[in-house]
């Protein structure tokens, strides 16, 4: 008896383990610049497609069958900026895998301007002080992101309220937020573009505790007024 499996196709998408998408460079491409996407599989395989959300696909058959395969933009356009999966189909069959995870090309535009960044209180502040850093650019609506010099990933980001101005806080700091800030925004209506990198502050956070004004310490919770005498 022939089996038939009316669920062959979903049985199908469990057998063929998800590819992974990777970007080369990973991060801070130009406009114009080369990149390559890279599609991991993880069995062999003989097509392989890359999708980019709403826009174009990529279909790449591959006369031997590899372990990976690439994409690459000589000079990248705008229209290459945005969101990306991949996908394969092993030879033998007609089984197609299940799509990668997504994966972001973000292009910067030397020519938005640079981002504008002010610090405040001030670049030397004592362990705990609220530290607030306020990016803006000339009134574009945009998400700004907040570099820390050595971080790979922005470590915050945040829409532009009016008058194109984001404003981040880092509560409490200790010495580890020392260190050099920039931002950089992406325009609401080009979500995949990136300005370049702007100016830079200095942050230094001393081991010390924050000057007076702030709330309550510890210390306060040994004030004799916490142990009233009520004879
Ligand atoms: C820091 O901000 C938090 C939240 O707004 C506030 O509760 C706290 O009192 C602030 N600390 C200082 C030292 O100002």
């Amino acid at each position: 008896m022939i089996p038939f499996f009316p669920a062959s196709l979903s049985l199908t998408f469990l057998l063929l383990p998800r590819p992974s998408l990777s970007l080369h460079p990973s991060q801070g491409v130009s406009l114009g610049d080369p990149v390559t996407l890279r599609c991991h599989l993880p069995r062999l395989a003989a097509w392989v497609w890359l999708y980019q959300e709403g826009g174009w696909l990529y279909p790449k058959g591959k006369e031997k069958e590899q372990d990976a395969a690439e994409f690459s933009f000589v000079s990248t356009l705008r229209v290459h900026a945005g969101r990306y999966r991949c996908q394969y189909r092993v030879s033998e069959s007609a089984e197609v895998s299940v799509e990668s995870d997504p994966v972001e090309l973000v292009l910067t535009d030397l020519r938005y301007p640079p981002s504008s960044i002010s610090l405040h209180p001030e670049q030397h502040v004592g362990t705990g002080t609220n530290v607030t850093i306020r990016c803006w650019n000339k009134d574009y609506g945009a998400t700004f992101l907040l570099h820390k010099d050595g971080s790979s990933e922005p470590i915050q980001r945040q829409d532009s309220s009016g008058g194109g101005t984001a404003t981040f806080t880092l509560f409490g700091v200790t010495p580890a937020d020392s260190g050099i800030y920039r931002c950089s925004y992406r325009p609401w209506h080009y979500a995949f573009m990136s300005s370049p990198l702007g100016d830079t502050v200095m942050l230094e956070v001393t081991p010390t505790a924050a000057p007076p004004g702030g709330p309550p310490g510890p210390k306060h919770t040994t004030d004799p007024i916490v142990h009233p005498q009520t004879h």
